[in-house]
């Protein structure tokens, strides 16, 4: 999507544990690249965090509905969850396509699980995951695994969400 000057408009996505960094380095970005994270939404929408497949759905149709209105008015867009999931870079490559815009992935899979524990335990109370939660994510999506975690290939005929 080009913009009037020709610069790309630009879908970023984090990928990482929690707390490894990466609403940190998103808001390094603002006001340039505006950030629209799942964690905000769903204290936005719910006043809490509910994690009900309902409320996370709905969590899934407003994320979509915000990026995807900001990236056809040529606005950057930097989307701040952990996005382990390959499904999950699939669905934000997918809708970056669509709409003609770039994609880039900042990949913060090499902050280790340990530092993420001592970084979330550092965190407010009402910002932390805890240990159980986050040795979870590492043992589904990282440990094994070559690091940083391979981007998934994007083929048109690719599932996903867009
Ligand atoms: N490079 C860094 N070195 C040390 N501490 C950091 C660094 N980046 C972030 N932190 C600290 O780690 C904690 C978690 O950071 P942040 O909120 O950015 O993580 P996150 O990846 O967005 O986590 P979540 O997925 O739970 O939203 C914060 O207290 C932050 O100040
Ligand atoms: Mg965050």
């Amino acid at each position: 999507m080009p913009e009037s000057g020709g610069a790309m408009t630009r879908l970023l996505i984090t990928r990482g544990l929690p707390a490894a960094g990466k609403t940190t380095f998103a808001r390094t970005l603002q006001p340039t690249v505006t950030r629209v994270n799942r964690d905000d939404l769903r204290r936005m929408l719910h006043g809490a965090r509910l994690y009900t497949p309902d409320a996370e759905a709905q969590v899934t149709r407003a994320q979509r509905a915000c990026v995807e209105t900001l990236l056809r008015s040529h606005t950057d867009v930097i989307v701040d969850d952990t996005n382990l999931p390959d499904a999950a870079v699939r669905a934000w490559a997918r809708l970056a396509g669509r709409l003609r815009a770039g994609f880039e992935v900042r990949d913060f899979t090499g902050v280790g699980v340990e530092e993420c524990l001592r970084r979330d335990a550092h965190r407010p109370e009402a910002d932390r995951v805890g240990e159980r939660g986050i040795r979870r994510m590492h043992d589904l999506y990282l440990a094994g695994r070559s690091l940083p975690l391979p981007v998934p290939p994007i083929g048109p005929a690719e599932g996903g969400l867009a």
